[in-house]
């Protein structure tokens, strides 16, 4: 029985290159260390850009290597303008974004506009002036409450945990920080504010980048008058935090209606430049219809589809999250996304090796359940048969091409996140997911860099999954990758359109994007393959031809079935 069916606008496809890309996160300090620190830079992206191309990606994104103290690991920007030394320098920059557009990819960047780090230049003025004054009018400082105004201005608490407020030594005011107090938040209202921002999109623009991963996107306005809230601030969890659910409210933080006016601004500065300049949100909004307005046709290009990501082993689940992201994307024009890993949460091919498959814990330590590597790896290598076979833009998380796990046993010794320490350990934290990739499994360091030293300890089994060990090797999952990232773009599946099969098993979950048909068997119980061509699967088939459990399969059907005429 033919079921409902969504189209990649097709108006659109085919025209710009962001509708249907596939967009690989690097995250700078754990990618590749050409100068043996112990922590990733740009000549170590700039080395790696052929294997990047061989896998057959449209895009990268890189996580921010601007000027910074790396309280947040580098979301916190002292000067949006600099490389930071750690990094590298704006040559090896501009030698890396054209060795990318050389070879076809396409580069975006980070930008974090909620917040400066407190090192920035205009905070540090702040602190030396005095409260009322110009240089405290682009930050949210406010008087405390209390006789002596000791407590903080309202009741809001940190994403990382503890108070959203803190006081410099010595000053009589407070500043609000929703992240780390390393990390004041900008006062949007201010008209200095945004045209500096604006300068930087140009600065950026001016050096050729394709695009900008905009930071804390719904965050940049606060409700006036900054009124006391007493849900969570938080990041990854969506509905579960209190994040918007049914209503419109999110929150004061979060999701104000005066953050389109900023957008559509950034939008008229990115369209006065040549090429198809474009724009993603990172907006943890739990209503789909909401984030929708992030990405109408005058502001964003992308959002992250965060209930993807969020989005258990559960074919019924995993299908309402695929038919409400089409559909709220659809309804303003705009592609859909599909991410399943990044850097602020547990590696996917370890949330599916829990006992509840795609549970979403803030990290993994030794004390905690320890998931089942090799189930995890499985249906990983099933669930990217499953993305990408999705019309939309697809993004991918450094290392997810290899099935790295998280790094599931990090001592406490060794976290860095702000998050772990702001909540006393009770959230572990992002550490585990930021684990600097390996290359070469009996080289130092994994031949992440030419020295022992990583800035996160890698752990043993990071050598099995060392690129070199599966370059070339038939069956694993960098080839796997490769495979489904070149068939992806034969068969143009991000310009497709799905249209869902009914199968009998309620664990599969079975679809055409154009010529090609995708079988994903999330269920233990082997199914049998409509008759065709196979192309691909995660797994081989078993000794009678039919698919196993925890595995996907993409095939050419030798006819349509009856049952799906369109
Ligand atoms: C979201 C980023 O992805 C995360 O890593 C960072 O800590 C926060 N925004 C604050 O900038």
């Amino acid at each position: 029985m033919r079921t409902r069916e969504f189209a990649a606008p097709e108006a659109h496809a085919g025209l710009e290159w962001w509708r249907s890309a596939v967009i690989y996160q690097i995250y700078p300090r754990s990618f590749a260390d050409s100068d043996g620190d112990g922590i990733g830079d740009l000549p170590g992206i700039a080395a790696k850009l052929p294997y990047l191309a061989r896998l057959g990606i449209d895009a990268i994104w890189l996580s921010p290597f601007y000027r910074s103290p790396q309280a947040d690991a580098g979301y916190d920007v002292a000067d949006y303008r600099v490389v930071d030394p750690l990094f590298g320098t704006l040559d090896d920059f501009d030698r890396m974004l054209h060795g990318a557009h050389a070879l076809g990819m396409k580069v975006i960047v980070d930008l974090v506009p909620n917040h400066t780090s407190d090192e920035h230049a205009w905070f540090q003025a702040a602190l030396k002036s005095p409260p009322g004054s110009a240089e405290r009018a682009r930050y949210l400082f406010r008087d405390g409450k209390g006789a002596h105004g000791e407590l903080p201005p309202n009741n809001w608490q940190s994403v990382f945990g503890g108070n959203a407020w803190s006081r410099a030594p010595g000053d009589s005011q407070w500043y609000l920080h929703l992240f780390d107090r390393k990390q004041p938040d900008l006062n949007w209202d201010h008209p200095e504010v945004r045209a500096e921002f604006e300068d930087v999109l140009r600065f950026w623009l001016e050096r050729g980048v394709d695009g900008f991963r905009v930071d804390v996107a719904h965050g940049l306005i606060k409700a006036p008058g900054l009124p006391d809230w007493d849900g969570h601030a938080a990041m990854v969890e969506g509905a579960e935090a209190g994040n918007s659910g049914d209503s419109d409210s999110a929150g004061p933080m979060w999701d104000q209606d005066g953050v389109h006016e900023i957008y559509r601004n950034w939008r008229r500065v990115l369209d006065a430049y040549p090429g198809e300049r474009m724009m993603v949100a990172e907006a943890w909004i739990a209503r789909q219809s909401r984030l929708a307005r992030y990405i109408r046709h005058d502001e964003m290009q992308q959002a992250f589809n965060f209930d993807y990501l969020l989005a258990h082993w559960d074919a019924a689940e995993l299908r309402a999250v695929i038919d409400s992201s089409l559909a709220a994307s659809a309804a303003v024009g705009a592609p859909t996304t599909w991410v399943m890993s990044n850097h602020d949460s547990v590696r996917h091919t370890s949330r599916f090796g829990l006992r509840k498959p795609g549970a979403r814990p803030k990290g993994i330590d030794a004390n905690g359940e320890q998931p089942n590597e090799a189930l995890g790896l499985r249906r990983a290598r099933a669930a990217a048969l499953l993305m990408l076979a999705l019309p939309g833009s697809a993004y991918i998380y450094q290392g997810e091409e290899l099935g790295l796990p998280e790094h599931t046993a990090l001592e406490a010794r060794y976290r860095q996140d702000p998050a772990f320490f702001r909540t006393n350990g009770a959230e572990i934290g992002r550490d585990g997911c930021r684990i600097p990739l390996p290359w070469k499994a009996n080289a130092p360091s994994f031949g992440f860099g030419a020295s022992e030293t990583s800035w996160l300890p890698q752990p043993g089994n990071f050598a099995h999954y060392a690129a070199d060990r599966q370059d070339g090797v038939s069956g694993s999952t960098l080839e796997l990758y490769r495979r489904l990232l070149h068939l992806r773009r034969d068969y143009q599946l991000g310009a497709g359109q799905l249209q869902w099969h009914t199968v009998g098993a309620s664990e599969v979950l079975s679809f055409d994007n154009g010529q090609l048909h995708a079988v994903i068997n999330l269920g233990m119980k082997p199914v049998t393959l409509p008759a065709g061509t196979l192309l691909v699967s995660s797994e081989p088939l078993n000794a009678a031809g039919q698919l196993p459990g925890n595995t996907a399969a993409w095939l050419l059907p030798a006819h349509r079935p009856m049952n799906t005429s369109r």
